[in-house]
């Protein structure tokens, strides 16, 4: 395969400016990334779901990549974002959020936490228990807060499926830490309504309590287990409703995966799946049309969230790292080293993950014609540090250049120090210009 062929977004070219030109000037290993390429995708979430809903919101899962250049270039498209710690909080909201379009999401949140995002004015809140969902509660109806300013509580579903993908990555079934059985779901409500029966206005302190919140999994790509969890998610609205709780917030979660293997060069194959995820979900949400039919009660203003991570900033990035040398110890293993390792790029050790790769400097056309199955390999000191377990490549010589593809998602924002090796160097690209670089130093010693 010609490596020429890759342009936009892979390869030689990211949005028009040479790899060449960006290893000049940054240390190696770097991450690449067009902010354009980000946008668009969101965009596609966007086009996707206002032709059929007034009010829909698109949370960005921060914990994909949380670099504040992307949060920025993602608050300007008018997205919100989905955080899991009072660090990714204040990261937000460094970069420009406003409270009201953050959501909490995760388990085990500390009080501390929530009381800063709810003081903060955080605009939802995923819940994950009923101690949570107590503690909360009591909070906002003892702390004299406007109840205008509430933010909207959504309880978790673990709708118990079971989705095709990593172990790691499932998190909507019965042997799962997340979320809430509909058992529970509907104990807890019976709960929480007797708790507060018994304090003046009960209703009001009650109302944040809109919202129903489910994600079973990411890197998904099969995309029918989506109409399987709204039915099970509809269940709960209709519970809700006849325990006089208009449930008007329905968080999808996120978990659209992308094609790893296979990657196509103009990253096409995830704008479809997305057109396809969205038009799937629009398709089941419509059963609420025909609830709310039943219950003879409307609810006017239905807002449908989702909280995709990977699907908007995986094909956004090259991992970019050079090679130090050669070994080849039989016919078949042959090893590269490259100065970027399992600290920087932990996908491939985490889970096994097989990232597309290709040389990008130009070799000469005899290196091109032999060809090696490469474990690549990192200056980490264990077995487990490879990039790629088996990449087809040519005859790989000192100061070649190897980029992994489909590098935005939970490469970067994974990285670590570990063997006290600094972080990779990131570069931003936006309409063809380097709009920032940054060169991380060694972590300081304690
Ligand atoms: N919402 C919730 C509640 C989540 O837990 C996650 C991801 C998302 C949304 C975003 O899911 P996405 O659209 O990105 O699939 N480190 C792993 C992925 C962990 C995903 C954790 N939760 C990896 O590298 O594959």
């Amino acid at each position: 395969k010609a490596v020429s062929e890759r342009t936009l977004g892979h390869g030689f070219f990211i949005d028009s400016v040479p790899l060449s030109h960006i290893l000049d000037l940054s240390t190696s290993p770097v991450y690449v990334t067009s902010l354009n390429a980000i946008a668009e995708r969101i965009s596609i979430y966007k086009k996707s779901l206002e032709n059929y809903f007034i009010n829909h919101s698109i949370f960005y899962a921060m914990k994909a990549n949380y670099a504040e250049t992307i949060l920025q270039h993602i608050k300007e498209t008018g997205a919100g974002v989905d955080i899991v710690s009072i660090g990714e909080w204040r990261a937000a909201r460094h970069a420009g959020f406003s409270p009201q379009k953050i959501c909490f999401a995760g388990v085990g949140k500390k009080e501390v936490e929530w009381i800063e995002a709810i003081e903060g004015g955080i605009g939802f809140i995923n819940v994950e228990h009923l101690s949570e969902l107590q503690d909360i509660l009591n909070y906002l109806s003892t702390h004299k807060l406007k109840l205008s300013s509430l933010p909207i509580l959504s309880l978790r579903l673990n709708p118990c499926v079971e989705v095709k993908t990593h172990p790691h990555l499932k998190t909507g079934a019965l042997d799962s830490k997340f979320g809430i059985l509909f058992e529970h779901f509907v104990n807890w409500i019976n709960i929480i309504q007797q708790d507060f029966s018994t304090q003046q206005d009960f209703a009001n302190w009650l109302s944040p309590l809109k919202g129903i919140h489910v994600h079973v999994g990411s890197q998904l790509m099969e995309n029918k287990i989506f109409s399987l969890v709204i039915d099970k998610v509809l269940e709960c609205a209709h519970f809700m409703f006849e325990k006089n709780m208009l449930p008007m917030h329905l968080d999808l979660g996120g978990g659209l995966g992308v094609p790893y293997e296979g990657v196509d060069p103009n990253g096409d194959d995830i704008k479809k799946h997305i057109e396809l995820f969205s038009t799937i979900l629009v398709n089941n949400i419509k059963k609420y049309e025909a609830l709310q039919d039943k219950w003879g009660k409307k609810c006017e203003n239905l807002n449908v969230s989702f909280e995709p991570g990977r699907s908007v900033v995986a094909s956004s990035t090259v991992f970019i790292t050079k090679v130090l040398y050669t070994k080849h110890n039989s016919a078949e293993h042959h090893f590269c080293y490259v100065d970027g390792a399992m600290n920087d790029f932990p996908r491939p050790s985490l889970y096994n993950a097989q990232h597309q790769c290709e040389v990008i400097n130009f070799q000469e056309i005899e290196k091109l014609e032999t060809q090696f199955h490469w474990k690549i390999v990192g200056p980490v000191c264990e077995s487990g540090d490879f990039l790629s377990s088996d990449a087809l490549l040519p005859n790989l010589k000192k100061n070649d250049v190897i980029a992994f593809f489909e590098a935005g998602a939970y490469c970067r924002s994974m990285a670590n120090n570990y063997n006290l090796r600094k972080l990779p160097s990131e570069i931003f690209i936006k309409d063809g210009r380097i709009i920032k670089i940054i060169n991380n130093e060694l972590p300081p010693i304690q």
